[in-house]
């Protein structure tokens, strides 16, 4: 049987940004437990912010498009999540939502979300980690597109300490944590391709 495809990316396109160190740690993880990992930025992705008259207008923006092909072709998803103010980034937000607005022919709705795995982390320099903002990043998810997402989860708190120079975790718990999340990711990716 083929490697599990994982595609990872973060909800933040900063540079330096503490979840896109994450979104690295968790694909070089994945990597070494032979998955085969596509890391992609959003930043790649531009989008407008979603707007109905514009969608009436010229559709649905390519890269939501180029996204949707991505993520279909995944076994799996991880997303790092930064939180802002308790929920999800207006990036991360925007990007779903225009991924949401695509229903190829002879799809379901929302198929995108449907197929692949989701797994959610996230990193921030507060004493939660961006915890609350991945309760909804969970509803968005599990509720509003009828995604499966692990209930295993990352939190790196305090950020700003929680990666050394290598990029690795320097909190023993979160280091747990990210060796339960991938293996879990990989044992249930690897039960559904086996169905
Ligand atoms: C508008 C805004 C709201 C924020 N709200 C929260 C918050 O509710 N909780 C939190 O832990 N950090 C909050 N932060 C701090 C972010 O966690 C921090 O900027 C983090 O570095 C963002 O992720 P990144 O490093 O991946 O870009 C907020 C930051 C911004 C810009």
């Amino acid at each position: 049987m083929r490697q599990p495809r994982i595609l990872i990316f973060s909800g933040s396109v900063r540079a330096g940004s503490h979840n896109s160190k994450l979104a690295a740690l968790v694909g070089k993880h994945l990597a070494l437990a032979d998955a085969e990992v596509t890391r992609i930025s959003l930043k790649d992705y531009p989008m407008p912010i979603y707007d109905g008259d514009l969608e009436a207008q010229d559709g649905v923006p390519q890269n939501a498009r180029k996204l949707k092909r991505l993520m279909q072709e995944s076994d799996g998803i991880f997303i790092a999540c930064p939180e802002y103010n308790a929920g999800i980034t207006p990036l991360l937000k925007n990007t779903i939502d225009w991924v949401s607005r695509i229903k190829d022919p002879g799809e379901e709705p929302m198929a995108a979300f449907r197929s692949p795995l989701f797994a959610i982390g996230a990193a921030s320099p507060g004493a939660f980690g961006g915890m609350r903002g991945l309760i909804g990043v969970r509803t968005i998810l599990e509720v509003g597109l009828g995604a499966n997402v692990l209930p295993q989860m990352i939190v790196v708190a305090r950020a700003a300490q929680g990666f050394d120079s290598k990029g690795d975790l320097t909190d023993e718990r979160a280091a747990g944590q990210l060796e339960t999340l991938v293996r879990s990711l990989l044992r249930q990716t690897r039960f559904q391709m086996s169905l």
